[in-house]
């Protein structure tokens, strides 16, 4: 694999899985969640965070001002549509970034100026121009898209970027929104307008790829083949229907092929595992078995042959080592007999980077685990570092649980609780056990909180899989997320309700113990 990057180009990776990512049906996120991802996008190095469309809600125009404040090194960009309100709200939501990008956009297809718009070409230019000078008084560092550009006749599509560029805007996005461009087609395109619009030459081109035949990944690199020099994308290729170029592939085709396409990202490829995980778990959306890079088999080895090729040299069936991606190949390299050095030399190989202590807490809790788990993957280890790392400051720890179910009996829970120094139990009833779990919590620590979601995964394959559950809270209109792991879910569920209550105390008063005082 070719790693110099002294005669390969920078490619600015911008990911919009906060704002397109988010379009995906029923993958919203909550503003805490949109946080702990942008994070940890920042830390892997996104050039770009497209955090949200601020004028869309009063939840997204939050979501980008925190991100805003938030974010140490990557761009935060904000969404508008041409008119004013929009740009203005944008810009008011970019303000305390450290740096800020406005992205606005408008339709330039016939099909979308006719139907979508009623608006003639005239009207569309109009708007262009008027658009980024109105984003300029925000920021220096304006993006202008055409939308539908792939479908939008070649001329026209030559005087609306060549308008943008002389109103002021540094980076040209030319999306193929319904995902029907092809790749030859596509470096076409960028090359033509690179080429053809005076000032083609002085601005970054930028790609935007929807998935609907499969290609958006294939269109991404096609267009940096025709001279884009920004490409968005998403984790896991989420977007609205079949989903925007994946992150993950186009780093990592960029990265194996560089002596095809001499290119590379600022994206620190060992942080990719984690990040489809963090997302994947925060929307819901599973990813698929076989999807390239992260799926769960993107690194096994089932059929005899290949594992026999595997042992004699890994070259033999893998073009990219698995911890590139944050992934080691072997599911079975660590276990119970497994020391405290191999265990920190493993959360470094995923990318976490923790202090002692917490190293300390997570390899106890590792051990525990082993000693029930058989196998152990990184996805268990993954899930149980998040874990701890929720579980910093907690005021509130189940101490004891005991759950009673089955055929013809009542579901109950037995349930201890530490809050604070004091340590109070209780046994209640339920509709099931984890109702049953969840009224005890309730009697235990009284809160208005209401239950908003409440969600098993099952983190691993095996019936002695480890379980992640979520659980969301909502209070005075605050939400919180807690999450925990654990081969029994229903210990999972109690922990993950009580991670969604301590982080809700921080939430409310800042100060665990006060507010563990004045709730009883
Ligand atoms: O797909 C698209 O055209 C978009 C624009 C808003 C850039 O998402
Ligand atoms: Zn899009």
């Amino acid at each position: 694999m070719n790693t110099n990057t002294e005669k390969s180009e920078r490619i600015r990776i911008f990911d919009t899985t906060l704002r397109d990512g988010e379009q995906s049906p029923g993958a919203a996120m909550t503003l805490e969640q949109k946080l702990e991802v942008a994070e940890l996008l920042d830390a892997m190095g996104v050039d770009i965070i497209e955090a949200g469309f601020p004028i869309s809600s009063n939840g997204d125009f939050e979501s980008v001002a925190e991100i805003s404040k938030l974010v140490k090194n990557s761009v935060v960009c904000g969404l508008a549509r041409a008119g004013f309100k929009d740009i203005d709200r944008a810009g008011e939501a970019i303000r305390p970034a450290k740096r800020g990008r406005i992205h606005t956009f408008i339709s330039t297809s016939p099909v979308h100026m006719k139907h979508k718009l009623q608006m003639g070409p005239n009207a569309v230019l109009d708007a262009v121009g008027a658009s980024v000078v109105r984003a300029r008084n925000f920021t220096d560092d304006v993006q202008w898209s055409a939308e539908d550009a792939t479908r939008t006749e070649p001329d026209f599509l030559c005087r609306c970027v060549e308008l943008a560029i002389r109103s002021g805007a540094a980076t040209i996005n030319i999306p193929d929104t319904v995902g029907y461009t092809t790749p030859q087609e596509y470096v076409d395109l960028i090359r033509m307008l690179r080429e053809r619009v005076p000032g083609g030459d002085t601005v970054v081109f930028s790609t935007h790829c929807h998935n609907d035949l499969g290609l958006a990944v294939a269109n991404s690199l096609a267009g940096v083949i025709g001279g884009a020099r920004q490409i968005e994308c998403t984790i896991n290729g989420m977007g609205e229907r079949a989903g925007n170029a994946a992150l993950e592939e186009i780093v990592m085709a960029l990265k194996v092929r560089r002596d095809a396409m001499p290119f590379h990202t600022g994206i620190d490829t060992r942080m990719l595992a984690r990040a489809s995980k963090l997302v994947s778990n925060v929307t819901g959306f599973p990813v698929q078995y076989n999807k390239a890079i992260v799926g769960k088999n993107a690194f096994a080895h089932e059929s005899g042959i290949h594992q026999d090729g595997m042992l004699k040299n890994v070259e033999t069936y893998e073009i990219m080592r698995p911890e590139d991606v944050g992934v080691k190949e072997t599911s079975l390299v660590l276990g119970k007999l497994s020391g405290r050095h191999a265990f920190r030399d493993k959360l470094q190989s995923m990318g976490y980077e923790l202090s002692n202590e917490a190293i300390q807490d997570a390899f106890k809790r590792f051990k525990d685990l082993a000693d029930k788990k058989k196998h152990l993957f990184d996805e268990d280890i993954m899930a149980l570092v998040d874990d701890e790392i929720l579980r910093d400051h907690d005021g509130i720890v189940v101490k004891g649980l005991k759950v009673e179910t089955g055929v013809g009996v009542e579901p109950s829970a037995e349930l201890v609780l530490a809050v604070g120094d004091e340590e109070r139990r209780t046994r209640t009833t339920g509709d099931g056990p984890v109702d049953a779990i969840f009224k005890a919590i309730r009697e235990l620590y009284p809160h208005a909180a209401a239950l908003q979601l409440f969600q098993v995964h099952a983190v691993t394959a095996g019936t002695d899989a480890q379980a992640t559950v979520s659980v969301r809270l909502e209070e005075n209109g605050r939400t919180v997320t807690g999450r925990a792991a654990d081969t029994d879910t229903l210990v999972a569920a109690a922990n993950a309700y009580v991670n969604a209550l301590n982080k809700l105390l921080v939430k409310r008063d800042k100060q665990v113990p006060e507010a563990l005082t004045v709730a009883r």
